[in-house]
């Protein structure tokens, strides 16, 4: 099964630029490439920040350039997001029932689980006890399938403090909601805004750069976020029986040398 993984768009309302690019042009661009080399995926799953203010002219802006995406998409909130105006905007959303943007996507490979790590009035994430519990009694009812967890914030440090500082600050509930389990084979993630890989408490996870800005790879600038301008990116990602295979993909490289004649030439000139 193939499925494409984007994370933090950061809409802002169309016209407007937030760090000198566009949001919604450089979203546009991510669908169009999507749907020109993988529309065989079977879905999308877009992990959270969609909105950089959270404005409903923003979601408004979000939901035009997703109607263009020729596969199911599922969305996650961010800290960026306002969850309120998100869930008007896009009513048809599932919510656990205590509202929080929690769900489970059945498919052929296994169950995904969206989590929502979101604590309203800070950039820095949550997981409370109450979705903790919502996590554990997932996991619990389907120890006969592979699970695939889907959140915002890492549930981990990753040695650049100033995304450290916004992670999930109190991590025991949800390492308490995994621990125990050897059916989650992977987690994607954002927030980070960076290609980051490796293994949390034995489950391997991925993530990547968003749409539209990044940050840089700095190891030591505390409070706001550095920012940059590297090329932003999606993820490919098949899961099969005795693999999961993620690859990133900047979409707007265009660096390309192909073979041509007795040398090379750009792919796209
Ligand atoms: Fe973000």
């Amino acid at each position: 099964m193939k499925f494409i993984h984007v994370t933090d768009p950061h809409l802002v309302p169309a016209g407007q630029r937030l760090f000198d690019l566009d949001p919604v042009a450089r979203l546009d661009a991510c669908v169009a490439d999507i749907n020109a080399h993988h529309g065989d995926a079977d879905l999308c799953v877009i992990t959270g920040d969609l909105a950089d203010r959270g404005e409903a002219a923003a979601y408004g802006d979000f939901r035009r350039c997703l109607d263009r995406l020729e596969l199911p998409w599922h969305l996650l909130v961010g800290n960026h997001d306002a969850r309120g105006t998100f869930r008007r905007a896009f009513p048809e959303t599932a919510v656990d029932r205590d509202g929080f943007v929690q769900s489970v996507v059945e498919t052929a490979v296994g169950d995904f689980l969206l989590l929502d790590t979101v604590a309203e009035g800070t950039h820095a994430g949550a997981y409370c006890p109450v979705r903790a519990a919502w996590l554990r009694a997932r996991l619990e009812e389907r120890r006969d399938r592979d699970v695939y967890l889907f959140m915002h914030h890492p549930p981990f440090d990753l040695h650049i403090p100033c995304l450290d500082d916004i992670g999930i600050l109190d991590k025991g509930p949800i390492e308490g909601a995994v621990a125990g389990f050897s059916h989650i084979r992977h987690l994607f993630f954002g927030h980070a805004h960076r290609p980051i890989a490796g293994s949390w408490r034995g489950i391997p996870f991925t993530t990547m750069r968003g749409t539209n800005h990044g940050v840089p790879f700095d190891l030591t600038t505390r409070g706001q976020v550095p920012k940059s301008h590297e090329p932003p990116a999606y993820a490919v990602a098949w899961i099969d029986d005795d693999r999961v295979v993620v690859h990133f993909h900047d979409y707007l490289d265009r660096t390309t040398l192909v073979p041509d004649g007795e040398g090379f030439r750009y792919l796209d000139s």
